[in-house]
C-alpha cells in the first residue's frame, strides 16, 4: 500500500497552503526520520491517495482548491486505513467535531506544539497497524448550530477531548465550578455522539430529596412504599439507548452511591420493590462542582464509585482563566437575546475590556445574566463601558457587603423548588413538601450557628432564638456533629 524508500521509512503526505508552515513541518518531519510529500492543494493529494501512496496524511482544512473535510469521506472510502491528522486555525467546537466525524485520527488546533505533532504522528502510525476502532455508517448530519462558544487554548483542549470521546461509550466525569458549562458539555457529548438518536436524561442529585434518589434512578413498582400507587419508571430506564447525566454527583447519598456502583458493575438494576433484573443500556456522564477526592477523604464519597465514573475527566476551566473567550461569548449572548425578541445590540471594545478584568465567580452563567440585564435595562443601541461599570459595581457592592455571595434566599428557594417540580414532571413531587423543605433548611442553619458559637449550645440557642431543649432535640434529630475548634484556627 505504501511507498517506501528504505525499510521501515514511513511516508507522510503533507497538505498545507502556507508555504512557511509547510516548510517548517517538512523539515521537522524529515529530521524525525519520515519521508515527506508536501503539497499546497487537494488535487495533488488526491492523485497520491489514488495511487496508494503515503502511510499517513496531515492536512489543513481550508485549501485553495477546496475543503479537506469534503474530500475526507472519499479518501476514507478508497484508503480506509490511512490515518488523517487535521490541523486548522478555525479553532471552533464544530471544527473538532467535523474532524472527528470525517474520521480524522486526531485534530490539532493551530498553532500547535511541534513535539505534540510528532507524538500524534507516531501514535497514529502505531495504531494504523491495529484494526480501525471506529464503526462505519454512523455519520450524523450535525446540527450546524454551535453549542459551545470560545476558542481559548483551554477550550481547544476540551474540544479535542470531546471529538475523541464522541464515538465512544466511555464514562465521562465533568468537573468545574458552577456555571462553567458542565451541563452544556454533557449535552454536546450526547448530541454529537453515537447515541444522539436516543434520549438524554438528566438527574440532579442536589435537587431531589435524599430518600427519593434511588426510586428516581431505578423507578419503583406499585406498592413499593407508601404513596407508590403505580409503577413508575426510573431515569435508568428512561435513558435506555441514550445518555444518563448524573448532575451534582457529589451530593449523592452514600446508600444510593453503593447501589449505583453495583448497577454500573453488573450492568443491570432492580426497581425499588422489584424482583426482575433489568439490563442497562446507558452512557453515563457525571458532573460535579465539588472536589471529589476531598469528599472521599471525608468519607462522603465512595472511592470505588469515583474510579468507575472518572474514566475520562474533563475539567472545565473557570471563565477568569479564559478571558479571551469573553468577546465571543458576549457576541453569542447578544445574538441569543436578539433571537429571543430583545432589541439587537452591540457592545463597545472598552466595555469588553472591562468585562475581561472582572473575576466572574459565577462564570459563564453570570456573564450570560449580565448581558441579559444590560440588554433589558439600557436603551442605547451600543452597550458602553459605563453601562458595564454600573452593573459590575452593583455586583461587587453586593458581594463586598456580605463578604461572600449574597443570594436572595427566596430566589434561591424558588429555584430549588422549580428544579424539584421539573424533576417530577408531568406528575407532582411526593407529599410532605412543607416539612421536607423546612428540615433541609434547619440542618445547615443549626450546624452553622453551632459552628459560629464554637459548639456552645447555650450561645447557639440564644443566637437562634430557640429553647435549649428544642435545640438539643434538633441536633440529635439531624445527627449534627458538634465541632469545637481551638483558638488558633478559629
Ligand atoms: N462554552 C459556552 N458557550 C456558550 N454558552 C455557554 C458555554 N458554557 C456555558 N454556557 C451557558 O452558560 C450557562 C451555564 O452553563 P451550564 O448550566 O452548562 O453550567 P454548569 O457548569 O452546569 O453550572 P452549575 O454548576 O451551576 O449547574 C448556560 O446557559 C449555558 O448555555
Ligand atoms: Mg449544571
Amino acid at each position: 500500500m505504501s511507498s517506501k524508500t528504505a525499510m521501515n521509512t514511513k511516508t507522510i503526505l503533507l497538505v498545507e497552503d502556507d508555504a512557511a508552515i509547510r516548510m517548517v513541518l517538512n523539515q521537522t518531519l524529515t529530521r524525525a526520520g519520515y519521508e515527506v510529500r508536501p503539497t499546497g492543494n487537494l488535487s495533488t493529494l488526491w492523485n497520491w491517495v489514488t495511487r496508494g501512496e503515503g502511510d499517513l496524511l496531515i492536512t489543513d482544512v481550508a485549501l485553495p482548491d477546496g475543503n479537506a473535510f469534503e474530500l475526507m469521506p472519499k479518501i476514507k472510502s478508497s484508503r480506509k486505513n490511512l490515518p488523517i491528522i487535521v490541523m486548522s486555525a478555525q479553532n471552533t467546537f464544530m471544527t473538532a467535531i467535523r474532524a472527528s466525524e470525517a474520521g480524522a485520527y486526531d485534530y490539532l488546533p493551530k498553532p500547535f506544539d511541534i513535539n505534540e505533532m510528532l507524538a500524534v504522528v507516531s501514535r497514529a502510525l502505531n495504531d494504523a497497524v491495529k484494526p480501525p476502532k471506529r464503526e462505519e455508517g454512523l455519520e450524523q448530519e450535525p446540527d450546524e448550530k454551535m453549542p459551545l462558544v470560545g476558542r481559548s487554548p483551554a477550550m481547544q483542549e476540551i474540544y479535542r477531548s470531546l471529538a475523541r470521546l464522541m464515538q465512544t461509550d466511555l464514562t465521562v466525569m465533568i468537573a468545574g465550578e458552577s456555571g462553567t458549562g458542565k451541563e452544556l458539555v454533557a449535552k454536546a457529548l450526547h448530541q454529537f455522539g453515537k447515541r444522539a438518536h436516543g434520549p438524554f436524561v438528566a438527574i440532579n442529585m442536589a435537587a431531589i430529596p435524599k430518600d427519593l434518589i434511588e426510586a428516581e434512578l431505578f423507578g419503583h413498582e406499585k406498592g413499593a412504599f407508601t404513596g407508590a400507587t403505580a409503577r413508575q419508571s426510573g431515569r435508568f430506564e428512561q435513558a435506555d439507548g441514550g445518555t444518563l447525566f448524573l448532575d451534582e454527583i457529589g451530593d449523592m447519598p452514600m446508600d444510593a452511591q453503593t447501589r449505583l456502583l453495583r448497577v454500573l458493575q453488573e450492568g443491570e438494576f432492580h426497581m425499588v420493590g422489584g424482583i426482575k433484573a433489568i439490563k442497562t443500556n446507558v452512557r453515563i456522564v457525571a458532573a460535579t462542582h465539588q472536589d471529589l477526592p476531598e469528599l472521599i477523604k471525608q468519607g462522603r464519597f465512595r472511592e470505588d464509585l469515583f474510579y468507575r465514573l472518572n474514566v475520562v475527566l474533563l475539567r472545565l476551566p473557570p471563565l477568569r482563566e479564559r478571558v479571551q473567550d469573553i468577546d465571543d461569548l458576549v457576541t453569542h449572548f447578544l445574538q441569543n437575546n436578539k433571537n429571543n425578541g430583545l432589541s439587537a445590540k452591540s457592545i463597545s471594545m472598552d466595555a469588553i475590556e472591562l468585562l475581561q478584568k472582572y473575576s466572574w465567580p459565577g462564570n459563564i452563567r453570570e456573564l450570560e445574566n449580565l448581558i441579559h440585564r444590560l440588554c433589558a435595562l439600557h436603551a442605547d443601541e451600543t452597550i458602553s463601558s459605563s453601562n458595564v461599570e454600573i452593573e459590575l459595581a452593583q455586583i461587587t457592592q453586593t458581594i463586598s457587603g456580605t463578604k461572600a455571595h449574597r443570594v436572595d434566599l427566596s430566589v434561591a428557594i424558588e429555584q430549588y423548588l422549580a428544579d424539584i417540580f421539573v424533576a417530577h414532571e408531568p406528575g407532582l413531587p411526593p407529599s410532605g413538601m412543607y416539612n421536607n423543605l423546612l428540615e433541609q433548611l434547619e440542618a445547615p442553619l443549626i450546624s452553622m450557628a453551632l459552628n459560629a458559637c464554637n459548639g456552645n449550645q447555650i450561645k447557639t440557642a440564644k443566637l437562634l432564638g430557640l429553647n435549649r431543649n428544642t435545640l438539643r432535640k434538633k441536633i440529635n434529630a439531624h445527627k449534627i456533629e458538634i465541632i469545637r475548634h481551638t483558638k488558633s484556627n478559629a
